[in-house]
C-alpha cells in the first residue's frame, strides 16, 4: 500500500480553509449558526475552520459511516446523532468529502426533518465522478478527480487520518 505525494499540502489546506471561513463569515453575518461536524472524517477540517469563522456558533457532532476500506456500502449508519435542538437554527454541515453523495443526502434529510431555519453543506473535498444523489455542497474546499485520498482526517481502514496533508492512496504499486 502506497501513499502518494501530497495532493494538497498543509499550506494549501490552511490557505483554503481561511478562504472558506471568510466566505461563511460573510454569508452568515448577523446570524448564529449550528455547526455540525460529521465524524470521524471531518474532525481536522472542522477544528481548523470553526476557529476562523467570525459568527457566533453552537457546535455539535454526528457520527456516521458508509465505507468499508475503499468501497461504499451504500448503507449509511448513524452511530451517534446530534444532541442540540435543530428547530429554527441555521445549520451548516461540515463534511470531509462528498463522493456518491449518499451519506450527505441521508444526513441532510435527517436534519431537514427536524425543521432548521436553513441548512447548508461545507465539504472540504468534492469527488463528483460517482455522484448518485442529487446534491451539491454549498461550500467546497477542492474538487478532486476520481482517486481515493487519505490524510487530514480521511482514512483507509481507519488509518492515515493523522497525516497533516491530503495524498492519493494506492492499494498496490503501479
Ligand atoms: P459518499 O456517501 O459516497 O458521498 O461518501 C462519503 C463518505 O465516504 C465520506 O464521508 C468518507 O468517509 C468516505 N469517503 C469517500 N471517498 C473517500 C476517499 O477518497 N477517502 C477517504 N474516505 C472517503
Amino acid at each position: 500500500m502506497i501513499i502518494g505525494k501530497p495532493l494538497f499540502t498543509t499550506q494549501n489546506i490552511q490557505n483554503r480553509v481561511i478562504e472558506l471561513a471568510k466566505e461563511i463569515s460573510t454569508d452568515y453575518e448577523g446570524k448564529e449558526i449550528l455547526a455540525v461536524c460529521i465524524l470521524k472524517g471531518a474532525f481536522m477540517f472542522f477544528s481548523d475552520i470553526v476557529k476562523l469563522i467570525q459568527v457566533p456558533m453552537n457546535i455539535d457532532f454526528l457520527v456516521a459511516s458508509s465505507y468499508i476500506k475503499t468501497e461504499t456500502t451504500g448503507e449509511v449508519k448513524i452511530h451517534a446523532d446530534i444532541r442540540e435542538d435543530i428547530r429554527g437554527k441555521h445549520v451548516i454541515i461540515f463534511e470531509d468529502i462528498v463522493d456518491t453523495g449518499l451519506t450527505l443526502k441521508y444526513i441532510k434529510d435527517l436534519i431537514l426533518s427536524k425543521n432548521p431555519a436553513s441548512l447548508k453543506v461545507c465539504a472540504f473535498l468534492d469527488k463528483k465522478t460517482h455522484r448518485h444523489a442529487d446534491l451539491e455542497p454549498d461550500y467546497v474546499g477542492y474538487k478532486i478527480p476520481d482517486e481515493y485520498v487519505v490524510g487530514y482526517g480521511l482514512d483507509y481502514d481507519n488509518k492515515y487520518r493523522n497525516l497533516p496533508y491530503i495524498a492519493v492512496f494506492k492499494k498496490e504499486s503501479s
